[in-house]
This record gives C-alpha cells, structure tokens and sequence, in this order.
C-alpha cells in the first residue's frame, strides 16, 4: 500500500472513507473534526449529544455521509483522554482505524494527522506513527492460503493536512514511518514463515536479496569457513542437523566514529536436540530466529535512513535437531575463542550459536566494535519475568542500556533490565570445562547472559532477550496475531542514538 500527504481540505476528499478523531469528554468538536462536523449539519455533534460517541481510546464511529461530503463515509476514531495522549496512542490508532477501514472494505482512505492538533504533538512523529500504525496494523501473512477474491486492502492513506507550513514536516514523518514499519514487517514475513520454507539457506538468500535491494554488503558463509574459524560451538549445534549452517554478515558504513555489531540468533528450528522438547507447541519453535530476523530487517532500515554510523549485523543460522551426528548432553566443544562448553542440554542452543557470533563480530571490525547488541529468542524464564509485555535486557554497560532504553521507547517497544550481580555466575560453574551452557531452573535468563558474556571482549554490549514478545496471540494496536517484528525499530532507533542523531523531530 501507499501512503502519501496531500494538502487540502479533508471534508473535500472523495476517498472511500475519510478519518478524524475526537477526544473523551470533547461535546462540540473543533479543528478538521469540526469543520467535517458542520459540514455534516452536525451529525457528529448530534451523535456525541445521543451518547452514541465518547472519544474513548479506540472507540470508532461511523457516519455515513448521504452525499454532503464527496466521501461517503467518515470514521471519528476515539483518542482517550487528552492528557494522555502521546506518540504511542497515534501508533495504535492508526493501526486501529486501518484495520477498520479494511474490515469496512475501503480501498482509498484520507486522514487527518492524530495527535498534531489540540493534542500539541510534534506533527512529524506523528506522521511517522501515523505510517507505522497503518502499515504494522494492517500487516496479514497469506503467502501460504489460497486467495480469497472478496478480501479487500486498503492500497492507499493520504494524510491530509490544510496548513502548508506542515506538509514537509509531514512528509517527512511519513517517509520514515514508511520504511521503520515496512521493515517491522519484514522481519515479521521472516520469522512466521515455517521452518520448511526458511532454512538456514532460505535466511541467508533473503538476506542477500535485501542487502543487494538495500545497497549493503553482505556474505554468507558455509560449515568449511565455520571450521576454519573453529566456530566449534556453533558447528555443535548444526551438527544434528541434515540442513546446513550458514553464518550471514551484513555491513553498513555510514562513516561517523562509532561502530554498532548486531548478533541476532537465526535458529530456523529448535526441537530442543537430543534434549527435545515437548510436542505440544513445538512448532512456535519456527521463530526461533526472530532475533535474527530483527537484524537483518534492521539493517535494511539502517541502510535507506543512513545514520552516521557504521553497522555490522552477524546471524549464525542453523537448525538445532535431534539427529545421528547431534551433540549429546555432556559433550564438551570450544568456541571460536577458545573457551570449552560442556553442553549439559542441547536446548540451551541459541548461546552456543551466538558464542561465536558474538566472538566473530568482535574480531571482524577492525579496532572493535564501540557497541555491540545481541538479540535472540533464549529463555523461556524471561516470559516467566516479563511475560509477553516487554522484552528483557541484560548489560555490561549502563550509558548503553540507558540508549537502548531511549530507542525502545522512542519506538513504542518496551524493554526492562534484569541485574547481572556476579553471584549469579557460579550456577554455570563446570567441573569438565571452562563453563556449562545452563545453570539451573533458578534465573534462567541471566545466567542466559553471563554465559553470553564469556564471550563478550571489553566492549559495552546489551543483550535482549526477547523470547516472551516474538509472537503475538492477539489483535491489539500495531501487534497483529503471529510475529511481533520487536526490537527492529528500537535497533534503528539505537543506531540513530549512537550515532548522535536521535530520530525525533
Ligand atoms: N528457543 C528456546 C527459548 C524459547 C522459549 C523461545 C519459548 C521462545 C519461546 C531456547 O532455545 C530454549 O529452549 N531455552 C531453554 C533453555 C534451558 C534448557 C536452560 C528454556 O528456556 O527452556
Ligand atoms: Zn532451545
Ligand atoms: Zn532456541
């Protein structure tokens, strides 16, 4: 779909439905609301007297417009209380309204600008939200059903605003909304698609595809260069696996003097290994490489907004299966830096590939990366803390999680942080090698993290965690049901941050 800006009269569009809004308690509308309520005598008024009309978050009415405006419908969507209105609540209004305007079979769709008015909001986030909303919102995953010639989509938004003074602020919002949801959406057609369809190949060749489409370097790299790197404990992993591992690169140079590395964990499918796991559910496990795909759909956005940065994105990508060649429970490997694992469950996989992600990155940019993030799909614990509400952080570094807690809130996504206290370190103590891959039942996420950080150099470095926000079960503002696309614009919104240019105003 597109979304544009126009200049003009919203009552004059003749789109399938025009959208306008209204506070809670507001009983005679002003502003673009107002102007489309006088042209309606006073339908709108009239309705809110009726108490057919609230201005509720979220609460939608519908007027048809019996040929006094060149739109035959209108849609006042409810804004909640001004005073608590903010970014977010456009975002999720949008989304809203796009969704009711599919449900209501509208194909062309005009709108004012939610949250610019008397709300006081800057009119360029609120474009932008407005952009991502629509685009998040209205997000479906079909590639796999046989077409349904009735379903209607909504193939264009014009933002319509009278003051000139706005347009290119507007533009502006709408352009970078476009491209942060459109990446959002990307990383969501990734992780929903099957385990049969993307394999660690399939990853690796649409990664390609988008960096060639996106102007940034990329290399995949096969299980010979993974043996050459001793990538020993990545190649434990894939070994169970009749798929082959690819290790996937991507490189933006932006200049600037930071260098951010992105490690996003790309298992396309975790039976758990010789350690399986249950049947029931199982095939969530298809998503177990939304970290993976958060990066690479990042970078797609990093590389069309172009902060002054440079970004290095690694994904090692594998299966984690229960086959001939499999790691057992005992096994002892060696990662790329040396260190022994003595892998207890083959289930605790994604730290073993990301061990020597991690070790990989850190040596590949020359004099190091100045921050590096992980982000992986790695502890079922973490939706015990946090439940599917926010994603969970874990940090060697406060200046950079207070970034990173600056960019997901900037992007509408919520992130915590669970403490790394040393004493948490003994639970992954082995007696036959330098660590163990877990460490207990007993903040399972954190000691996640210690043993990440094994393999972390004296770099400031978070690592998310994002298990319990991958996929959603509900409908609810930008989440649609299946795979959130969480953390990708936060990761933009990072790279912005670090690159001394926050992505706002
Ligand atoms: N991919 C899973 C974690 C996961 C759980 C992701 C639920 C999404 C939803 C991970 O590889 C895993 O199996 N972790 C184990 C670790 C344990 C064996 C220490 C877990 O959390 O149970
Ligand atoms: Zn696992
Ligand atoms: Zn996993």
């Amino acid at each position: 779909m597109e979304i544009r800006v126009e200049q003009g009269d919203i009552t004059q569009q003749d789109s399938d439905l025009i959208i306008v809004n209204l506070f809670e308690g507001v009983t005679s509308p002003g502003g673009a609301t107002g102007a489309v309520d006088a042209a309606l005598d006073g339908a709108i008024s009239q309705v809110i007297a009726d108490g057919g009309c609230r201005g509720k978050a979220n609460e939608m009415m519908l007027i048809h417009t019996l040929g006094k405006l060149p739109a035959p419908r209108v849609l006042v969507a409810g804004m909640g209380k001004q005073e608590e209105f903010d970014v977010d609540k456009v975002r999720a209004l949008a989304a809203n309204a796009a969704r009711y305007a599919r449900r209501q079979r509208c194909e062309r769709v005009a709108t004012i600008t939610h949250g610019a008015g008397i709300a006081g909001l800057d009119s360029h986030d609120c474009a932008q939200a407005i952009a991502e909303g629509t685009l998040m919102g209205l997000y479906t995953f079909n590639r796999h059903k046989t077409p349904n010639d009735d379903d209607v989509e909504v193939q264009e938004l014009i933002v319509t605003e009278y003051d000139a003074a706005r347009i290119d602020a507007l533009e502006r919002g709408v352009a970078r909304g476009t491209v942060l949801g459109e990446a959002a959406n990307f990383a969501r057609d990734l992780a929903n698609e099957p385990g049969n369809v993307v394999t660690p190949t399939e990853l690796a060749a649409r990664a390609q595809t988008m960096a060639g489409a996106a102007g940034l370097e990329c290399e995949v790299f096969d299980r010979p260069w993974m043996e050459e790197q001793s990538m020993g404990s990545l190649l434990s992993v894939a070994n169970g696996s009749a798929q082959p591992p690819k290790f996937i690169v991507l490189r933006y140079k932006g200049g600037g003097s930071s260098h951010l590395a992105l490690v996003g964990k790309g298992i396309t499918f975790d039976t758990g290994g010789i350690s399986i796991k249950p049947a029931a559910g199982m095939q969530e496990m298809k998503g177990d490489m939304s970290g993976g795909a958060a990066v690479i759909a990042a970078m797609r956005a990093i590389a069309t907004l172009k902060p002054e940065i440079d970004v290095t994105a690694v994904v090692p990508a594998t299966e984690n299966m229960p086959g001939g060649r499999a790691t057992k429970p005992g096994d002892v490997v060696t990662a790329m830096n040396g260190k022994s694992i003595e892998v207890i469950n083959t289930d605790a996989e994604g730290r073993l590939i990301l061990a020597d992600g991690l070790s990989y990155v850190q040596s590949a940019i020359d004099g190091g990366p100045t921050a590096m993030v992980d982000v992986a799909t790695l502890t079922g614990a973490i939706s015990i803390a946090l439940g599917d509400v926010a994603m969970g952080a874990m940090t060697n570094d406060a200046q950079l999680y207070g970034r990173l807690r600056a960019a997901a809130s900037a992007a509408g996504e919520k992130v915590w942080e669970l403490p790394m206290f040393e004493e948490y370190k003994e639970q992954i103590k082995s007696d036959v090698a330098d660590m163990k891959n877990v460490g207990g039942r007993n903040a399972g996420s954190i000691t996640a993290a210690f043993f990440l950080k094994e393999f972390v150099d004296d770099v400031p470095w978070v690592h998310i965690d994002m298990a319990g926000v991958d996929f959603y079960e509900k409908v609810k503002g930008v989440s649609v049901k299946g795979a959130s696309g969480i953390p990708v614009r936060t990761l933009v919104h990072l790279a912005f941050m670090l690159a001394n240019e926050p992505l706002a105003g």
